[in-house]
């Protein structure tokens, strides 16, 4: 049941778009596919829905292999960026219209229409045309028709990119909503990682064709696995580290970030799988770093104030370590949090241990014995 890809691969002219991708999304399960532009998110889904096909490899939906089948054989429903919907029909016929070509008859699809109208929150819009709709009534109606003839499964690529933020936050929650009610599979593209974490039971990291991390949201984005999960779901700081020392739970890393010869040391958890004298990159989430004007916690670096950036309700403030020209990190913190004068020049990046988290290339959960690398309680 659920979604499966097994060893996917795509090229157009000669590039290859999806390499040898396997994936599998359980039954109920809401998957986000995030990634960059141009790393193969909407090839991936398309491929699901029947309207790519692939050089090889192939496709399960609900129990089934569909790798042969058109998409309307698919039993799936597809919710686009633009919504798509058929223009001439009112809002009732866009949604019975799946019904409609299942040969359902009238007097169930008006009970089918209302119940998928009262779910999208919509049910006065009934005889409307899509041109008398906002964007967000049209997405929702787009949601609702995908969902009216119940498919196996829900394929949507980035269906809010066109709202503003107050529309976005509203509809994902919607969809949110619906999904956990019907709990139909669903596979929702987008390259935003806020809305992947907002949406998602697990997400996938597509890089350059292949699934580089799946995991749950909150182990994407405090324990991703490599550069590149890191600096995607803005866990941008990278410090490049070798182990000088390890003292009971504490260890000891001097940073050799830049080919520098200074030595700075910081201290971080214990990491059980790592021996002393080899290096590691440790990354580290801008809202962990504490900023103030005295130095805080076990971990303190004088910085000088690059750039500080009002967005929103934080400062995202960038400083350069005194004594290592050339490191800057980047910390975010809470407006109310700490006063900025105009004269400020140096403040103190602090951080404690184990908000150090290493980028080793695997999953914490198979490379690190439990609650070894918890920078977040994940494992309780
Ligand atoms: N029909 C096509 N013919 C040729 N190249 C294509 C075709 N469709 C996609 N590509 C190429 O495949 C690559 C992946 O495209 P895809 O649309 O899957 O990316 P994406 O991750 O969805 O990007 P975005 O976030 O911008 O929508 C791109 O380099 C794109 O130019
Ligand atoms: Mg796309």
């Amino acid at each position: 049941m659920g979604i499966i890809l097994k060893g996917i691969s795509k090229s157009y002219d000669g590039q290859a778009v999806l390499k040898n991708l396997n994936l599998k999304i359980n039954q109920g399960e809401f998957h986000v596919l995030l990634g960059p532009s141009g790393n193969g998110k909407t090839t991936a889904l398309s491929v699901m829905a029947g309207l790519v096909n692939p050089d090889s490899g192939s496709v399960f939906i609900g129990g089934g292999e569909v790798t042969s089948l058109s998409p309307d054989k698919r039993n799936i429903g597809f919710v686009f960026q633009d919504h798509a919907l058929f223009p001439h029909l009112q809002v009732f016929d866009n949604i019975a219209y799946g019904l409609r070509v299942r040969g359902i008859k009238e007097k169930k699809i008006k009970k089918i229409v209302a119940h998928y109208l009262e779910l999208v929150r919509l049910q006065d819009m009934y005889n409307k045309y899509p041109f008398q709709l906002s964007g967000g009534q049209k997405q929702r109606i787009a949601i609702a028709r995908a969902l009216a003839f119940k498919p196996d499964a829900l394929l949507m690529d980035e269906p809010l990119s066109h709202l503003d933020a107050l529309e976005c936050e509203r509809i994902r929650d919607e969809l949110k909503r619906i999904q956990a009610a019907t709990r139909v599979t669903t596979c929702y593209v987008t390259h935003d990682h806020s809305e992947a974490s907002a949406l998602a039971d697990r997400i996938s990291v597509l890089h350059k064709g292949r699934i580089e991390q799946i995991e749950r949201p909150e182990e994407i984005f405090y324990h991703p696995k490599t550069d590149f999960v890191a600096k995607f779901v803005g866990a941008d700081n990278i410090l490049e580290a070798r182990l000088v020392e390890i003292n009971g739970n504490t260890t000891i890393f001097s940073l050799n970030s830049l080919g520098l010869t200074d030595q700075l040391k910081i201290k971080a958890r214990t990491y059980p799988v790592f021996a002393r004298n080899t290096k590691h990159r440790l990354c580290l989430h801008p809202e962990k770093i504490v900023v103030s004007h005295t130095p805080k916690g076990k971990n303190n670096f004088l910085a000088r104030i690059i750039d500080i950036v009002p967005q929103g309700a934080v400062f995202k403030i960038i400083g350069e370590i005194v004594g290592l020209s050339g490191l800057k990190l980047r910390a975010v913190v809470p407006k109310t949090a700490f006063k900025i004068n105009s004269n400020t020049e140096k403040i103190w990046f602090s951080f404690p241990p184990d908000a150090l988290h290493p980028l080793c290339g695997r999953s914490c959960r198979a490379a690190i014995p439990q609650r070894a690398c918890n920078n977040i309680n994940l494992f309780k």
